[in-house]
C-alpha cells in the first residue's frame, strides 16, 4: 500500500476559493483503495462554514518552533466520503474572514502551515511515501523536508510533488524577512535554490526541491517553459523539464451531474437535453429577471473576475454583443473594475444581461445546465474547470485556445462535423466576437449542427478515472 499525503490550501466541501479545491477535494477518492491510502491536510480556517467545523474532532497538539517563534499546532481530523481530512489548528494564523488575501501574513501563515505539515506526520502516526504539494502555499515543505532530512532519520526517503494549478501566484518576499519567519539555514537563500530575482520565492523554492513537478494539463506544461506564460520562471521550468509533466484536470461526475443535479429546475441527460434542458432556461429567465423567451441564445461566465480569464476583452465588446440576439449571465467575484463592469451592463442591457457579483454554489449549477453556451476566453489557463461542468451540461464552451482549455475543448468543424465547442487564438476582442458571432449563427441557422455539437460534448469523459490513472503511474515512478 503507498501512502500519500496532500497538502493543499483549501479543498472541496470545507473551503474554496477556485478551481484547487475542487482538485484537492475531489481526486483522492478516485484512486485505487486497495493500492493508495490517499489522505489530505489543510489549514483550519476559521473562515470556514460552521456545518463543516463541528464535524472536525481534536486529534491533538504540540508545539513547533518557527524561527525564533514558538507555536500552537492543532491537529484535527474528520472523514468525508471515504477520505480523512486533517486539519491544522492555529487561531492566530488562520483567523481572517477569507482564507488567503494580504500577502505580508499569507507568508508567515503558509510557512506555519508547511513546516506544520510535515512536524506533524509523527504525531497522527501517518509516514507517506509522497507528499503532494499544490500551487506556492506548500511550496515550503519540499524545502523543509530537505532541512529535516539531516537531523532526522523519520524524514529520510519521503519524495514530494509540487503540481503547479497556477504559475502567477508564486509567494514571494525579501529574503531577509523569510529567514527570521522559517529560521531556514543562510543556504537555501541562493539563486539555484529559494531564491529569484533576489526574493525569497515559495514556489521556485518547491519546485528546485521536489521530486516531480506537474501542472494540470499537457499545453500549459508546454507553455510555462516559454517567457509569455512563464512568470520570469521559464527558465527554470525548461531546465527542470525532464521531471515535468502535465495531467489534466478532471471534475466529480456526481456532484456535477444533470441527470441527478439537485440544484437545477428539470434534470437532462444526453438522450433529453433536447427537450428538457431549455426548461432549465426558462426557470432561470425567471429567477434573473430575464426576457422570458426559451429560444433566445443564453451565454454564460461563471467565474473568478480576474485578468486571468479575459474579462478586458469582454469589456471591450460588450456594447456590440449585447447588439446581437443574446442573453448574458455572469456568476463571480473579483477584481472590482471587472464587478462594476458587469454591473454597468445589467443597468444598461436590462432583460438581457444579468450580473450575479457573488458566489453561489447552487447559482453555478444552475447557470452551467441553463445556458446554450459559456464564455471562457483566459488570457492563460493552467486547466479550467469550468469549461468541464459546461460539456458535463451540455453547455457549448466558447474559449481561448490556451492551456487547459485547449486540451479539453475541441473546435467545431461545420465540414467534418466535429467538434465540441468553439475556439479562437489571439488574445483579441474583435477575434473573440467574431467567434461568438459564428456560435450564434450555428446556434439559430443550424440547430441540428448545434445539437450534435452538444451530444459530442455531453459524451465526452472529464470524470476523474483518467486523469487519477496518470497520478497513479506518477506515484509508482517514483
Ligand atoms: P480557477 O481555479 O482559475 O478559478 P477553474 O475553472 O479551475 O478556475 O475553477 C473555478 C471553480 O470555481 C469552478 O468550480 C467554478 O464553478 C467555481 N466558481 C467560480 N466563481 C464562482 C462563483 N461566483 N460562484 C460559484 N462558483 C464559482
Ligand atoms: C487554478 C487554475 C485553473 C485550474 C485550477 C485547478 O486555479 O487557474 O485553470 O483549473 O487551478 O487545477
Amino acid at each position: 500500500m503507498k501512502k500519500i499525503l496532500f497538502a493543499a490550501s483549501e479543498a472541496v466541501p470545507f473551503i474554496k476559493t477556485g478551481g484547487l479545491a475542487d482538485v484537492a477535494g475531489t481526486l483522492p477518492k478516485n484512486f485505487d483503495k486497495e493500492k493508495y491510502d490517499v489522505r489530505v491536510m489543510l489549514p483550519k480556517y476559521m473562515c470556514m462554514k460552521e456545518q463543516w467545523k463541528e464535524k472536525l474532532a481534536y486529534h491533538s497538539h504540540f508545539y513547533m518552533d518557527l524561527g525564533w517563534r514558538t507555536q500552537y499546532v492543532g491537529v484535527l481530523e474528520t472523514k468525508y466520503d471515504g477520505i480523512t481530512f486533517y486539519f491544522i489548528d492555529n487561531e492566530y494564523y488562520f483567523n481572517g474572514f477569507t482564507p488567503y488575501g494580504d500577502m505580508y501574513a499569507d507568508i508567515e501563515k503558509f510557512a506555519f502551515f508547511s513546516k506544520a505539515v510535515l512536524s506533524a506526520l509523527p504525531v497522527i502516526n501517518f509516514r507517506p511515501d509522497i507528499i503532494h504539494c499544490h500551487d506556492w502555499q506548500t511550496g515550503l515543505v519540499p524545502i523543509f523536508l530537505d532541512n529535516f532530512r539531516y537531523s532526522n532519520e523519520y524524514y529520510r526517503g519521503i519524495k514530494t510533488i509540487m503540481t503547479i494549478h497556477n504559475l502567477k501566484f508564486q509567494g514571494t518576499w525579501d529574503t531577509k524577512r523569510v529567514r527570521d519567519i522559517t529560521g531556514l539555514p543562510q543556504y537555501y537563500f541562493a539563486p539555484d535554490k529559494l531564491e529569484a530575482y533576489k526574493d525569497a520565492n515559495y514556489l521556485k523554492g518547491g519546485i528546485v526541491y521536489a521530486d516531480r513537478i506537474t501542472t494540470v494539463s499537457n499545453s500549459y506544461a508546454e507553455e510555462i517553459k516559454m517567457p509569455f506564460y512563464g512568470e520570469k520562471l521559464d527558465g527554470l521550468m525548461r531546465a527542470r523539464s525532464n521531471c515535468l509533466s502535465g495531467i489534466v484536470n478532471g471534475i466529480d461526475y456526481e456532484d456535477f451531474n444533470p441527470e441527478t443535479d439537485q440544484y437545477i429546475e428539470k434534470n437532462y441527460n444526453v438522450e433529453s437535453f433536447r427537450k428538457e434542458k431549455v426548461k432549465n432556461k426558462a426557470a432561470l429567465q425567471r429567477q434573473l429577471n430575464l426576457e422570458e423567451d426559451p429560444k433566445k441564445m443564453m451565454i454564460g461566465i461563471v467565474s473568478r473576475l480576474t485578468d486571468q480569464k479575459g474579462f478586458d476583452l469582454v469589456a471591450y465588446i460588450m456594447d456590440e454583443l449585447c447588439q446581437d440576439a443574446v442573453q448574458i449571465v455572469v456568476l463571480g467575484t473579483g477584481e472590482e473594475r471587472y464587478e462594476n463592469m458587469f454591473r454597468h451592463f445589467e443597468w444598461k442591457y436590462q432583460g438581457k444581461v444579468s450580473a450575479n457579483i457573488f458566489y453561489s454554489e447552487e447559482l453555478s449549477h444552475r447557470v452551467y445546465a441553463s445556458c446554450d453556451a459559456f464564455l471562457m476566453p483566459s488570457l492563460f489557463e493552467p486547466c479550467g474547470l469550468s469549461q468541464l461542468m459546461s460539456l458535463r451540461y451540455g453547455t457549448v464552451p466558447i474559449v481561448r485556445e490556451t492551456g487547459g482549455l485547449k486540451d479539453t475543448v475541441e473546435a467545431y468543424n461545420e465540414y467534418e462535423r466535429t467538434g465540441t465547442g468553439f475556439s479562437f487564438v489571439n488574445y483579441n476582442a474583435h477575434e473573440m466576437l467574431g467567434t461568438i458571432r459564428y456560435a450564434e449563427r450555428i446556434y439559430y441557422d443550424k440547430k441540428r449542427d448545434w445539437n450534435k455539437i452538444v451530444e459530442r460534448g455531453m459524451e465526452m469523459d472529464f470524470s476523474w478515472k483518467n486523469s487519477a490513472k496518470q497520478y497513479e503511474e506518477l506515484y509508482d515512478d517514483m
